[in-house]
């Protein structure tokens, strides 16, 4: 995997020639994410007519042979005996298979392990696509921030070193893999990027004493009894090594730096489902913005994860009972997927946490941006005295929501609900009284002033209002329906 400029101009026109691009293969497959192997026949026959979008697919993206004339078809003769010489190709007995395999993510190709390596004795070190469900998740939560170094942590083939390059000066690719450091360097060339560094490191071990404004990490957090594959499992209790990342990841980031990682944390017997996971935070010197996906059960999970990419075949019966068995040794009730972003700052940390039920698809960078702005707000405003000096007004995009109920031959009101468009938005339910409130609310009233306006027009006690609109004022600002016009300290 040496750098060789000539052939990836020339199999990177190729690939885009017959569109196996992001664009081909959604059009194609319906997605260009992995393919697991328990959807393998069901692609193969998406994929049956002999087109040379088709070949490569078959070749590249889910492992499987393709006669010789097919891929002598699809790919130019030079490159085909070029891509031979670098191991990328084998052909064998009129047929033709790839060792690797190359899957799209926006407009970069990345090479990785072909998936014909998950069915050969080899798959405990397989090195993985990066556009597998954690991988793609991690893309959509990315932060767009511009800074001079970042950090991919457990890189696998680099893609997410590869997605921050574009935003940060300086960007270190790291893992305990030297064939996933491999794949990561080749997938840097292949994409053109100068700026990202590769360092073979146990987690944090070798990169000292150094600073970084971005880490985003995908670890290897499934949490299960024995370590079947090093891409995703690891020998710590549980969700032990989430909780130890976050710490160590902590004293890597510069002040005001984001970690981004997904993790899945466990809900055990006698504890509330966010206790556990709360401990992860203290002492973290960092805020925590945490977006919680449905809980599954131990038995999910362990469906879940034993069927994820390598399909159901690789665990015996005895293996799943061993997993489950696992989980009901340490009382665990729930498994609770998440995306953490975590915020380094020096003072009071918050933590939020954000219910989003199954996870949203698309771009999430930006709203969880503007929620991390949200939480900021309501931190400054914890206080009953600073609230009521803020100037507040109602998020001019909100939108209100209102069910009516059959009552007495007539509709009634009833059900109101705040909303705002985005994908992490959650409603909050308002009666009618708040409702009334919040058009005192223009952005020229103090709250106190607000509120004492309010109460001499409805009769009502000012100080009385005030204990009841606090605390709902607090959970439209932290939901962005209130924004803030000023504070005075
Ligand atoms: C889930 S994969 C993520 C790969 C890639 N970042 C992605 O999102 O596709 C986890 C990666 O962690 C690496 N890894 C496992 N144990 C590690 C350790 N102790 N230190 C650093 N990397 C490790 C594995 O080699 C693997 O590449």
């Amino acid at each position: 995997m040496q750098p060789n400029q000539p052939i990836y101009e020339n199999l990177k026109a190729a690939l885009l020639e017959v569109g196996y691009s992001q664009a081909g293969l959604t059009e194609q497959l319906g997605s260009a994410a992995p393919v697991t192997r328990a959807d393998l026949n069901t692609t193969l026959l998406r994929t049956s007519e002999a087109t040379p979008l088709n070949c490569l697919i078959r070749l590249f993206h889910l492992g499987v042979e393709v006669p010789e004339d097919l891929g002598t078809a699809a790919l130019p003769a030079k490159l085909l005996s070029d891509m031979t010489d670098q191991g990328w190709l084998r052909l064998e007995q009129e047929s033709i298979q790839a060792s690797v395999a190359i899957s799209v993510i926006d407009e970069y190709h990345f090479f990785s392990d072909s998936f014909n390596k998950l069915a050969g004795g080899d798959a405990s070190s397989f090195v993985l696509p990066g556009n597998t469900q954690a991988g793609r998740r991690l893309k959509q939560i990315m932060l767009a921030q511009q800074g001079s170094r970042a950090l991919d942590m457990c890189c696998g083939c680099g893609v997410h070193a590869v997605l921050l390059s574009d935003y940060y000066e300086q960007v270190v690719a790291a893992d305990i893999s030297p064939v996933a450091l491999d794949y990561a360097r080749l997938n840097a060339a292949f994409n053109g990027k100068s700026n990202i560094t590769f360092i073979q490191s146990d987690f944090f071990a070798d990169l000292a004493e150094q600073r970084f404004d971005h880490i985003v990490c995908n670890p290897p957090f499934v949490l299960g009894p024995e370590q079947v594959f090093d891409y995703r499992d690891n020998p710590l209790p549980l969700d032990e090594l989430c909780a130890q990342l976050i710490q160590r990841a902590s004293a890597h980031l510069a002040e005001g730096g984001y970690l981004q990682m997904p993790c899945e944390w466990t809900e055990v017997s006698g504890e509330t489902w966010r206790e556990r996971v709360d401990g992860w935070f203290n002492n973290s010197d960092c805020d925590a913005f945490v977006l919680r996906g449905s809980p599954l059960t131990p038995g999910d999970y362990v469906a879940l994860r034993s069927s994820d990419l390598t399909g159901p075949g690789l665990h015996s019966t005895a293996g799943l009972q061993r997993w489950l068995d696992y989980f009901a040794e340490h009382s665990v009730l729930a498994v609770h997927p998440a995306l953490l972003t975590l915020r380094k700052r020096t003072g009071a940390n918050w933590v939020h946490y954000q219910s989003v039920g199954p996870f949203p698809d698309g771009d999430l960078g930006a709203a969880v941006q503007q929620g991390i702005e949200a939480c900021d707000t309501a931190a400054a405003l914890q206080s009953d005295q600073a609230l009521l000096q803020a100037t507040l007004r109602v998020n001019p995009q909100a939108e209100l929501e209102q069910n009516f109920v059959r009552e007495e031959q007539q509709w009634a009101p009833a059900r109101a609900l705040l909303k705002l468009p985005g994908p992490l938005q959650r409603p909050v339910e308002a009666d009618m009284a708040v409702l009334a409130f919040l058009n005192n609310l223009d952005g020229t009233l103090s709250c106190e002033q607000a509120i004492r306006t309010f109460a001499e027009a409805s009769r009502a006690d000012t100080a009385r209002l005030q204990v009841q609109l606090l605390p709902v004022m607090r959970l439209l600002i932290s939901n962005r329906l209130l924004l803030i016009k000023s504070i005075t300290s």
